[in-house]
């Protein structure tokens, strides 16, 4: 069972629009570009923890409106990889277009590779295809019930090691991977998380990732891997979400995987996001 199934969707300010019944739900009432109070903050927040991703339409706002709404949520991180936005470091650009030969379409959730990694994630979208380029989320508590009793038991206790090696830093030198893996070491995180808010347990490893099971033989490891991976692909345990220019969405990293369809070659996608620091996975 997972635990958002009977959550209410009554709030003050805002209203609640879920789009299945654990996972996903459009918020209005927000104004992103003005005045965000403390109330309406706390609202957004129970019905992030409720939904796990939220949706917001028509925010015409500007980058600095995108940062200031982030940062009401928590400190923002800096992506020391990714593509970050000239003059605004804590916003990172996600491009694609005709020459793209990939474009986020692998389950995760965001930068497990980090020993604390991000809380939430906050995605605007700047140039949307005109059909295509839905992004997926999939609930990982609901992924983490629907496993069997036996696999339960199997993971419980068990740890995956981390790397941003296996998506980041291919063109680097030897020498720069050495000083990069020193600065940001593998991250040990349990295969099964509890969610620090909710309490909720769900399932923590993603095949962009994770590189192998701690202590389990690599082949054996690897089987159990891709049967946890495969969680993520379930549609019963997912919303999918179809961008217009100025929709936003914020996803709950510690409880959601997601997944963007990269189906609209040739046509141009940029979406821009700013990333809410986290804590250390128990
Ligand atoms: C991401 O993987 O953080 C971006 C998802 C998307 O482009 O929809």
């Amino acid at each position: 069972m997972s635990t958002s199934a009977a959550a209410p969707n009554e709030s003050e300010t805002i209203t609640i629009a879920p789009l299945s019944p654990t996972v996903g739900a459009v918020i209005g009432g927000v104004r992103m570009s003005g005045d965000v109070s403390a109330g309406q903050v706390a609202e957004i927040r129970r019905a992030l923890l409720d939904w796990k991703v939220v949706f917001f339409r028509d925010q015409d706002v500007n980058i600095e409106e995108h940062i200031a709404f982030g940062a009401l949520f928590g400190e923002l991180e800096i992506h020391p990889f990714a593509t970050n936005l000239e003059g605004h470091p804590e916003v990172v650009v996600i491009h694609h277009d005709e020459g793209s030969l990939f474009g986020q379409n692998g389950w995760h959730s965001d930068v497990t590779w980090r020993l604390e990694p991000s809380m939430g994630s906050i995605l605007r979208a700047r140039i949307v295809p005109p059909v295509g380029g839905d992004t997926l989320f999939c609930d990982m508590n609901a992924a983490y019930e629907g496993l069997s009793d036996d696999i339960k038991e199997k993971i419980e206790g068990m740890t995956a090691v981390h790397s941003y090696t296996r998506v980041f830093g291919g063109g680097a030198s030897e020498d720069e991977r050495e000083a990069m893996r020193e600065k940001y070491p593998d991250a040990r995180h349990p295969v099964v998380r509890t969610h620090p808010e909710t309490g909720a347990k769900s399932l923590y490893v993603n095949a962009a990732f994770v590189s192998h099971l701690e202590g389990v033989d690599a082949v054996e490891g690897n089987r159990l891997l891709r049967r946890l991976y495969r969680q993520a692909s379930i549609p019963e345990y997912q919303c999918r979400f179809r961008w217009q220019k100025e929709s936003v969405a914020f996803w709950d990293n510690r409880a959601v995987q997601h997944y963007a369809a990269f189906d609209y070659k040739p046509a141009t996608r940029r979406v821009e996001r700013v990333t809410i620091v986290g804590d250390t996975p128990v």
